[in-house]
């Protein structure tokens, strides 16, 4: 089933010169990897919402380390668009760490996997609407550039989840919450973007 292994962005030759397009791309690699995980059962739907899990954890913080903060200043009412797509990520976040205990095969949960993507998507659209649009109108190609440096360096740096059955239980523990996982790519972030001043 190869082809439903969904790639992600930066795993393609883009040049990734632009943050906005950068982030629109993993947006729709994460529409992919929810089909996934609903085309998938048994052993699949668990390694595919695994990755599902790291990969919204991972897109969220960068978001919220780089372009948030930018977009807070970058245009008018930029302050309160950021407060309402943080309200959103912290919803999803709640979401998404309570799945991530779950069993993929329990019956509640693809009825919460759908209600994530609902979400998800409502969050992305917002997004793209009435933040990246401005983004994208008022930074210059350098600051594009930049910014698309971060998150691409938070998707390199953030740490990879074992699968489970695959490493020992303590292993996932100790790698495990998703809280820990946007830590972790909250100081790849900050590293990436020290160096780069
Ligand atoms: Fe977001
Ligand atoms: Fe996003």
């Amino acid at each position: 089933m190869s082809e439903l292994h969904t790639p992600h962005a930066g795993d393609d030759h883009a040049p990734d010169d632009d943050v906005v397009a950068l982030l629109k791309r993993q947006h729709g690699d994460i529409r992919n990897l929810f089909d996934e995980v609903e085309a998938c059962t048994g052993a699949e739907r668990q390694d595919a919402f695994r990755r599902l899990v790291r990969l919204l954890a991972v897109h969220e913080t960068a978001e919220q380390e780089v372009v948030h903060p930018y977009a807070r200043r970058a245009f008018p009412g930029g302050e309160q668009v950021v407060e309402d797509r943080l309200a959103e990520e912290k919803t999803a976040k709640e979401t998404l760490a309570e799945m991530d205990e779950m069993d993929t095969e329990d019956p509640t949960f693809m009825p919460r996997l759908v209600k994530l993507r609902t979400d998800v998507q409502e969050h992305a659209r917002a997004e793209e609407r009435y933040e990246f649009t401005h983004i994208y109108r008022n930074a210059d190609a350098k600051t594009l550039a930049a910014m698309a440096k971060a998150v691409k360096a938070a998707e390199a740096m953030a740490p990879t989840r074992p699968h489970p059955g695959v490493q020992s239980a303590a292993a996932n523990v100790a790698l495990g919450p998703v809280a820990a996982l946007m830590d972790r790519t909250k100081d790849a972030v900050r590293r990436a973007m020290g160096e780069g001043r």
